[in-house]
């Protein structure tokens, strides 16, 4: 079977699609409440352009995967325990620039893993994939920029060892979050097959 070839997905797979469209586009939108933050710790001209189009592509990213829901029948739904505030109840609140931006790092880069694995797939059908395919793009310059402007401060304040430390940490703990999050969505999938 060749990827992106299925026009759309069968009946039991639709259930599966249709809930992590939802995980994915409330991951999306708690994203760009982060963004938000760092727009007040950010104020250099460069910083707020990329925080603006990187807000915007978020948002985008939210209404593609909710048009998208809509187009294959499914409603949004409000997530509860969703990916961000899974991170937040662990993490805690990020106290500093430094915090925002490891944190929004390792949600970037979990966020393009899960986006690029799930294209990979050989039971993903064309409409899907070419969210995913657009998704995929933005992620990266995502990852990048913010990469970037983390280590330009780390340098700048001489703190490398500090951000080494912030993002060690921080992938451990999200690591184990998102295990959590993987086993809930299989039990919430296998409680609404049985429900009738
Ligand atoms: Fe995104
Ligand atoms: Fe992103």
């Amino acid at each position: 079977m060749t990827a992106g070839k299925i026009q759309r997905p069968n009946p039991e797979q639709l259930e599966a699609l249709l809930l992590v469209m939802n995980f994915y586009r409330d991951a999306e939108l708690q994203g760009a409440r982060l963004l938000l933050n760092l727009h007040r710790h950010l104020h250099d001209p460069v910083s707020q352009t990329n925080l603006s189009r990187h807000l915007a592509d978020e948002t985008r990213h939210a209404w593609l995967w909710t048009r998208r829901i809509s187009e294959l029948g499914g409603c949004p739904m409000a997530v509860t325990g969703g990916y961000q505030r899974r991170m937040g109840q662990r993490i805690g609140v990020p106290k500093d620039v430094m915090e925002l931006l490891a944190l929004t790092l390792v949600a970037e880069g979990r966020a393009l893993d899960r986006y690029k694995s799930h294209a990979a797939r050989s039971d993903v059908d064309e409409g899907t994939l070419k969210v995913l395919e657009a998704v995929t793009g933005d992620e990266h310059w995502h990852l990048s920029w913010v990469n970037e402007k983390l280590w330009q401060i780390a340098a700048e304040k001489g703190c490398d060892g500090r951000v080494r430390e912030l993002l060690d940490r921080y992938q451990a703990i999200e690591r184990e979050v998102y295990a959590g999050l993987e086993a809930d969505e299989a039990t919430l999938l296998a409680h609404l097959r049985s429900s009738p």
